[in-house]
């Protein structure tokens, strides 16, 4: 009798589908970038990420309630200051956005939702680059890493659980684990964005930050055709102490984040950015797509690619469709 193999009995029936399936995805896997502006009285959309806002203070603090209401598994901060300079001085600065708003995020939540900080730089620069910039105007990697270590104290002060260095410089995880563990924050975590691609998916990301660049990232940042090279990026973070890496932007790198996934020892993140979050909405408000499943299944396929984590924009949203 032919066909002897039949797959299909196992699809039969929801109850038997949900006994077979072998990814899920629960508020505990979503962590929520949210952006906190300095000088805002209101809530301010970012056009080309439809539901997603800079926040105010108070508005932070919301998101980071529901957030934690949600049970998610947290909340990544990005800062927005009102000014840059050549040395991003505001990201050091105790009372610059970013940390302002960690503090009251950590305020808010406690323990009950891990508080997670952006370490880089662009947001604070003059120029839009991760690092400062050497006489010749190029990225000065180890000047740099001197002021992510105070970034990364500054963060562990005003109460982040997890600092993440997004910069790409060489040596950044190493030099921020010393820092902490000098300044007695042995226990502050570090996820690691060790396979950062110079991506055009982070477009509306730029908008959201108010992004100051000119040019593109490629001298730090990874080139698409490269996969090999993320696997010696991770172990090269794992090795100086990585928490957790992450692999970003997702859908494009699912072969990547698989790799990872594969060598890792520690817990592997990955980050679905700005412009997964822009062309899903785009196409969902056409009506070319269900926006609910698309969503879902997006995340389900990062999930089954080898993420633990998922950092999205819709993570507040999606978990409460989901079990806990
Ligand atoms: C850099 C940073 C970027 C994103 C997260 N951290 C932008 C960049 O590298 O240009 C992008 C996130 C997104 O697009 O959602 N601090």
């Amino acid at each position: 009798m032919f066909p002897t193999d039949r797959p299909r009995r196992l699809r039969t029936t929801p109850a038997l589908r949900r006994l077979v399936a072998e990814t899920d995805v629960r508020p505990r896997h979503l962590v929520l970038p949210v952006f906190v502006a300095e000088g805002l009285d209101a809530p301010k959309p970012i056009s080309s990420m439809p539901g997603v806002v800079q926040h105010t203070r108070e508005t932070l603090r919301k998101a980071a309630a529901e957030a934690a209401g949600a049970g998610l598994g947290g909340i990544m901060l990005f800062g927005v200051p009102a000014r840059h300079d050549a040395t991003g001085s505001g990201a050091v600065d105790p009372d610059g956005i970013l940390n302002v708003g960690l503090r009251e995020v950590r305020e808010e939540v406690g323990d009950a939702l891990p508080v997670m900080a952006d370490t880089c730089l662009d947001e604070f620069t003059d120029h839009g680059h991760c690092g400062v910039l050497a006489a010749d105007g190029s990225v000065d990697n180890d000047a740099t890493l001197e002021i992510y270590a105070d970034m990364a104290v500054a963060q562990a002060e005003a109460g982040a659980h997890v600092v993440a260095p997004s910069g790409m410089m060489d040596g950044q995880v190493g030099r921020i684990r010393e820092a902490l563990d000098a300044a007695a924050h042995a226990d502050t975590a570090i996820l690691a964005y060790s396979a950062k691609y110079a991506s055009a998916f982070y477009g509306p990301f730029r908008e959201a930050v108010d992004s100051q660049l000119k040019g593109d990232r490629r001298t730090y940042q990874q080139d698409p055709a490269n996969a090999r090279e993320a696997l010696r990026e991770a172990t090269l973070d794992l090795a100086e102490g990585a928490d957790m890496v992450m692999v970003k932007p997702a859908m494009g790198y699912l072969d990547v984040l698989r790799s990872v996934a594969e060598v890792s020892e520690v817990p592997v993140a990955a980050y679905q950015v700005s412009g997964e979050y822009a062309m899903i909405s785009a196409a969902a408000e056409r009506g070319w797509i269900d926006r609910e499943r698309t969503i879902l299944e997006t995340i389900t396929g990062i999930r089954r690619a080898g993420a633990d984590i998922v950092l999205t924009y819709w993570a507040t949203e999606l978990a409460g469709r989901l079990d806990r």
